[in-house]
């Protein structure tokens, strides 16, 4: 599984880094938003951190806009991935964008027949928000499971990136239930390192050996 950390803040991104689990980043509008900069500037700057894929979002919602904006991203860095949302527009764009070998992640996807959409179009992610799922009362993980059998069925290759991820659960079950990747904020992945047996455990073998000196 892959591990992609959904951020808009350089500085987290750095911190990441350094543990060498990360194999790319994801964005949206409210996140570079957060950041207080602009969009190009943030991608330009997270591709001298990450060798790996960064998704960046489109704003236009028309067929034209959107190929547009995608071509000015697409010139930023190769690792840029245009994300489009699951709109008629965006599912146009994105067998656009694929037929020409430029890749994409789906975004706002709710439904297995959304991804089913995203993957006959070439898409090289999909996007299931899985937290926003929770939030109404509904199973999120139920989604990406639907999605991974969908896509088995019929050999689709689009990868199934879990988005809108908010703690570790989701992690743990997205991984068990086939997830290629997971987009996970800063926190949720410090808490992935945490278990208060291995600080308990920890604490006692240093404290022993400290009697051995
Ligand atoms: O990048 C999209 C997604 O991860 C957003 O998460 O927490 O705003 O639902 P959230």
């Amino acid at each position: 599984m892959e591990f992609f950390i959904d951020t808009g803040d350089v500085e987290e991104i750095k911190t990441a880094a350094k543990w060498g689990l990360i194999n790319g980043v994801t964005t949206n509008p409210s996140l570079i938003a957060k950041s207080g900069r602009k969009q190009a500037d943030v991608i330009k700057e997270i591709s001298e951190i990450i060798d790996g894929p960064i998704s960046a979002e489109v704003i236009a919602t028309d067929v034209d806009g959107m190929l547009k904006e995608a071509s000015e991203l697409a010139k930023i860095h190769d690792n840029v991935v245009i994300k489009l949302p699951l709109t008629e527009a965006g599912i146009t764009v994105c067998k656009m964008l694929s037929d020409k070998g430029i890749k994409t992640n789906v975004t706002l996807c709710f439904s297995p027949n959304q991804a089913l959409l995203a993957a006959k179009n070439g898409a090289t992610y999909i996007s299931p928000f899985i937290g926003r799922i929770d939030d109404i009362g509904h199973d999120g993980m139920a989604l990406i499971e639907e999605i991974r059998t969908i896509y088995d069925n019929y050999g689709f290759q689009t990868q199934i990136l879990a988005a809108s991820v908010r703690h570790s659960t989701h992690v743990r079950d997205a991984a068990i239930v086939g997830a290629d990747v997971a987009t996970m904020p800063l926190n949720v992945i410090q808490k992935l390192f945490k278990h208060p047996l291995t600080d308990i455990g920890l604490e006692t073998f240093l404290k022993d050996h400290q009697k051995s000196l």
